[in-house]
C-alpha cells in the first residue's frame, strides 16, 4: 500500500512540527523521503522541523479545506496527527479540540483524493477504561465510551471517535489505516499542555513538588517515542495493516506504572528532594473522571510486524533525564 522506500512522492504530516510528528518527520527524510508538514503551530514549534533537509513546512489549518488540498497535492501517503493534545489544552479548549477532530479529518479524507491515509487516533477512544478492561481493537465502541471521557461534551476523545468513524467509511473506497497511541513519552515533549512526565521533569528541576492528582495509583503505560515511531511506520509500510476489515491497531507498551510510582522515579533521576503534593482530580478537572488503568492489547501490532520490546518506564525516566542533562539519549532497560 506505501513503500517505505523513499519515491518523487512527498508523505504530508499534518502536526508535524509537534512531538511525534516531528519524530516521523525526521525519520521519513533520513530514509530520504521528501516531507512536507501542514501545522497551524499551536503547540507545535517550527524549529523541531525546519532544518531537516527535504522537509517543507507549511502553516495552515487542517480546518482549512484549500490548505490540506494543496498541502496534499501529489502526496504517496498523508499522516494525519493533528490535534489539541494534552489533557489541559483539550479540557480547556473542549469543543475545538473535538470540531479539529472531526472537521480536520473530514477535511483531509475529503481533500487527499485516494492517498493512503494514516489516522492517528488515541487510547482515549476506549473511555473510562481500568487495568482490568481488555482493550482489543475489535472492542465495539459506542459514541458514549469517549463522550463519557469527554465529562459529557463531545471533545478529544470524541472528536478522535469520529475520526476513526469517518476513517471507516472511507476505507471502503481508498487505504486507510488507524492507530491508537497509548502515552508516547520521551525528550523534547512539552509539560506546557498537561503531559505528565515533562510536567514532573519541569517541577522537579524547579525543585517545588511533583503535583500527582488524587492518590497517585492511578495507571498508564508509557510508551518510548522513538519505539512508537518505529512501529507506526513499519505498519503503513506492511500491505496486511491496510485490510478495511482489520486496519485499526493499539500501539504501545503494555506495563503499567502507577503515577505515584512516576513520580518517584523521575525524583531519584534527577536528585531532587522536592517531594509530591497530592491534588484532587476534581479540582483540576472539574466534573470529569480519571482513568484509573488503560492497558493495550497487542495481538494485532505484533501478527502485523512482529514483537516490541518495549522500555520501561524506569529507562524512559533515565532517557528523559539525560536528553535534559543533553547526555546521550541511549537508555538501558
Ligand atoms: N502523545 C501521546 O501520548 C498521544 C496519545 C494518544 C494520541 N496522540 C495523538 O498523536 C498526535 C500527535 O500528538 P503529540 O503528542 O505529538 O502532540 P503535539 O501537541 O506535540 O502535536 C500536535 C500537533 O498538531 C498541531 N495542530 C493542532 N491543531 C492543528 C490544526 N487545526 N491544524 C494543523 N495543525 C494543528 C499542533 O501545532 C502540533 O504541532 C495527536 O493527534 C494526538 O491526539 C498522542
Amino acid at each position: 500500500m506505501w513503500s517505505s522506500t523513499a519515491t518523487s512522492q512527498p508523505v504530508l504530516v499534518t502536526g508535524g512540527a509537534g512531538f511525534i510528528g516531528s519524530r516521523l518527520v525526521r525519520s521519513l527524510a533520513s530514509a530520504g523521503h521528501h516531507v512536507r508538514v501542514l501545522d497551524d503551530l499551536t503547540t507545535g514549534r517550527p524549529e523541531s522541523v525546519d532544518a531537516i533537509p527535504g522537509v517543507t513546512l507549511v502553516r495552515g489549518s487542517v480546518l482549512d479545506p484549500d490548505a490540506v488540498a494543496e498541502a496534499a497535492r501529489g502526496t504517496g501517503l498523508v499522516l494525519h496527527l493533528a490535534g489539541v493534545v494534552g489533557m489541559r489544552l483539550a479540557a480547556q479548549q473542549s469543543a475545538y479540540a473535538y470540531a479539529v477532530g472531526h472537521d480536520g479529518t473530514a477535511n483531509v479524507l475529503a481533500r487527499s483524493g485516494d492517498t493512503p491515509v494514516v489516522l492517528v487516533s488515541s487510547s482515549a477512544v476506549y473511555g473510562l477504561s481500568d487495568s482490568a478492561a481488555v482493550l482489543r481493537e475489535d472492542l465495539p465502541l459506542d459514541r458514549a465510551v469517549p463522550l463519557a471521557y469527554d465529562g459529557g461534551a463531545p471533545g478529544y476523545a470524541t472528536g478522535k471517535w469520529e475520526m476513526e468513524r469517518l476513517g471507516q467509511q472511507a476505507a471502503h473506497q481508498r487505504p486507510v489505516l488507524v492507530v491508537r497511541p497509548f502515552n508516547v513519552v520521551g525528550p523534547g515533549q512539552s509539560g506546557r499542555y498537561g503531559m505528565v512526565l515533562p510536567t514532573f521533569f519541569r517541577q522537579a528541576g524547579a525543585d517545588v513538588p511533583l503535583t500527582v492528582h488524587g492518590d497517585g495509583t492511578q495507571r498508564r503505560c508509557f510508551t518510548d517515542i522513538d519505539q512508537f515511531t518505529r512501529r507506526l511506520l513499519d505498519l503503513a509500510a506492511s500491505d496486511a495493516a491496510w485490510r478495511p476489515d482489520g486496519n485499526v491497531f493499539n500501539i504501545g507498551s503494555t506495563t503499567e506504572t502507577a503515577i505515584g510510582d512516576l513520580a518517584r522515579l523521575v525524583l531519584d533521576a534527577t536528585g531532587s528532594t522536592a517531594g509530591v503534593v497530592h491534588v484532587p482530580y476534581e479540582s483540576v478537572f472539574p466534573g470529569r473522571t480519571d482513568v484509573t488503568g488503560r492497558v493495550p492489547r497487542l495481538d494485532r501490532l505484533t501478527s502485523a510486524v512482529g514483537e516490541t520490546d518495549w522500555l520501561s518506564a524506569a529507562a524512559l525516566v533515565r532517557k528523559t533525564a539525560q536528553a535534559q542533562q543533553g547526555g546521550a539519549v541511549a537508555a538501558g532497560r
